[in-house]
């Protein structure tokens, strides 16, 4: 068994991206229960600060920072920011993402697919870019890729979406094998169907609800505070001999045929 320490993250820097709401907020008030001192970022400042204030009224220290990770130049901005606020970033959250398309997958034009590569692809890339050569110098760092389940089986009307998770799911293995030797962890946290705002469209439609439930061993959806258990432990020295792992957690919905009876 692990110490309770395995999972101490005090003195650490970690930067959330998406961090205003739904899956990453509750992994950034996760991490800073933990100890690390946390930087949320978002596109809307308001919703951004509000986010962080909100951490900090729970005694964190958190700081908000209005960025969009589609922005090379608002990256290139972000990462400084973070750093000169609270330090070096030992804990890299790839968690923002969008999803401008949903529908068949060939009805999907160029400027949709660059909009999303963009924003849930070349971003973690971008990041990662800025991120590692310190993590490097340091022979520390954990890097969490946010994916989902539909990057790993198809998700109906999700193709350009479930593509591009599926490219973060390579692209994560790809940077674990590269970093490994610098002792570096990258891995990624596959989602099921969880209530946030991103997945309104899923979660408050009663028959597609209804057939995620029944097709859920748990018969349930998720919500995001149980996601972030599990970008805890990859944020974590727990997790330090763990490299390259997708971690499913959809309640089981991935297992195979299954239903609850009616
Ligand atoms: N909910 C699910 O069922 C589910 C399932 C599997 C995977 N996921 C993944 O979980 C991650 C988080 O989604 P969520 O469900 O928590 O969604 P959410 O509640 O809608 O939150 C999305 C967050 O991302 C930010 N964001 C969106 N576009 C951005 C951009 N271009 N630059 C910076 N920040 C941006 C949003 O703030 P702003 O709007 O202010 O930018 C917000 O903080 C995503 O990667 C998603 O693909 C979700």
């Amino acid at each position: 068994m692990p110490s309770t320490d395995a999972f101490d993250l005090s003195g650490r820097v970690a930067l959330v991206t998406g961090g205003s709401r739904g899956i990453g907020l509750a992994i950034g008030a996760a991490l800073a229960e933990a100890g690390a001192r946390v930087a949320l970022a978002a596109r809307h400042e308001e919703e951004v600060q509000a986010a962080a204030a909100q951490l900090r009224a729970g005694g964190a220290e958190a700081q908000g920072f209005a960025a969009n990770v589609s922005k090379a130049p608002d990256i290139e901005a972000l990462v400084p920011a973070v750093e000169a606020a609270f330090g070096p970033i030992a804990i890299l959250v790839n968690n923002a993402a969008t999803n401008v398309h949903f529908g068949p997958l060939l009805d999907a034009d160029d400027g949709m697919w660059l909009k999303m590569v963009e924003t849930n692809l070349l971003s973690a890339v971008r990041l990662c870019r800025l991120v590692v050569p310190g993590m490097r110098a340091r022979r520390s760092g954990k890097i969490i890729n946010m994916a989902s389940v539909a990057g790993i089986q198809p998700g109906v009307a999700q193709g350009v979406y479930g593509a591009l998770k599926a490219a973060l799911i390579q692209l994560t293995k790809s940077l674990a094998q590269e970093l490994g030797p610098d002792n570096i962890q990258v891995n990624a946290i596959a989602p099921g169907l969880i209530e946030t705002r991103f997945a309104q469209v899923l979660h408050q439609t009663p028959v597609i609800r209804q057939s995620v439930e029944r097709a859920t061993p748990l018969g349930r959806i998720g919500k995001p505070d149980e996601i972030a258990g599990a970008a805890l432990y990859l944020a974590s020295p727990a997790s330090d001999f763990t490299t390259g792992a997708v971690l499913v957690v959809d309640g089981g919905m991935t297992l195979g045929s299954f239903a609850m009876p009616q």
